[in-house]
């Protein structure tokens, strides 16, 4: 018997290895996977925190048809053969989405006109495909000061969805990590041990991380909307990373490096502070070309020339001047 274990998500079916989670043999499937906010495959620990990923299990296993009682989250609930989940196809998994794109608004303030996230936030993403046009809540939202942590980072707590995504980053990445989650409940915040800051080679890494606005680059904060510049990759020699970048252009003045991301929108190989921070001259880096964006990207906006089709217009005499 093979090793391999079958399972059909929204009528189509794979077989994956032992250990494979339903998000992932989603993924594997390549279209409609589940959301995630929080998981990062390639961080270890990462999944169960924001619920986003919820899915409805109809049939449990070959060996115990069951549906299991309530929504599990995709990312860290693993494969069983024969096993049947339904995602998209299931009202019950949508609406409960709904709710947790509801709740994760709750505190987050609706500030994309100014972040410098916006056309590459999950979140922003995620209202869009399941959030509501107004809001039910009350009370007032939660407040922090932004907060210096390290030369080159700014928290913006405001927007933390506490999804953990840095935490795991600069504990893997990094050999000594002075930030995490203080306290619990409503007044848990990300923050560093006192008077520590964020400053080690690799620190970068949790900007490219961060799902929404809350970890900022500050040497791009505000000179930008992302659709407005280009992405070109490049590379270059370096003692600390893969040196393997993507430089977003204006003109031609480099405005902002960040590390090359996959179509889930997780980074493929991490970079160090030097590669994203220090080296702004096109001289630096060796270009490989243009980027390619999804289509459906707002990123993409502004990147693809249509001719232009001048409308037709009656205009009244008088108001041509002679
Ligand atoms: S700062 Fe960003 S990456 Fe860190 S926990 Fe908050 S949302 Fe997640
Ligand atoms: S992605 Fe699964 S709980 Fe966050």
């Amino acid at each position: 018997m093979s090793d391999l274990l079958k399972v059909t998500i929204d009528g189509s079916s794979i077989e994956v290895p032992s250990g494979t989670t339903i998000l992932q043999a989603a993924r594997q499937l390549g279209r409609n996977y589940p959301p995630a906010m929080c998981y990062y495959s390639s961080l270890q620990n990462t999944g169960g925190k924001c619920r986003v990923c919820l899915v409805k299990v109809a049939q449990s296993s070959e060996a115990n048809p069951r549906p299991m009682p309530k929504l599990v989250a995709s990312c860290i609930t693993r494969v069983e053969h024969g096993m049947v989940v339904e995602n998209e196809t299931n009202p019950e998994v949508l609406d409960a989405r709904q709710g947790v794109v509801e709740f994760l608004l709750v505190n987050h303030p609706l500030d994309c006109p100014i972040c410098d996230q916006a056309g590459e936030c999950d979140l922003q993403n995620l209202s869009f495909e399941h959030g509501v046009e107004s809001t039910r809540y009350e009370e007032g939202r939660r407040e922090f000061n932004k907060i210096d942590i390290g030369p080159y980072v700014q928290l913006h707590m405001t927007r933390c969805i506490l999804c953990y995504r840095c935490v795991y980053a600069a504990e893997q990445l990094t050999q000594k990590r002075v930030h995490g989650v203080l306290n619990r409940g409503d007044i848990s915040e990300i923050s560093t041990y006192i008077q520590e800051s964020i400053d080690n080679e690799f620190s970068g890494n949790i900007i490219d991380v961060c799902p929404v606005g809350a970890l900022t680059d500050k040497t791009y904060r505000f000179k930008q909307r992302v659709w407005f510049s280009k992405p070109f990759n490049a590379h270059r020699e370096c003692s600390s990373c893969c040196g393997e970048t993507v430089l977003w252009m204006k003109g031609d003045q480099i405005i902002r490096v960040t590390a090359r991301k996959n179509k889930f929108g997780e980074v493929e190989k991490f970079i160090c502070n030097t590669c994203r921070f220090e080296k702004r001259n096109q001289e630096d880096w060796q270009v490989e070309g243009p980027r390619p964006v999804d289509h459906e990207s707002v990123i993409s906006a502004n990147k693809y020339e249509l001719p232009v089709i001048s409308p037709a217009v009656n205009v009244d005499a008088k108001f041509v001047s002679e």
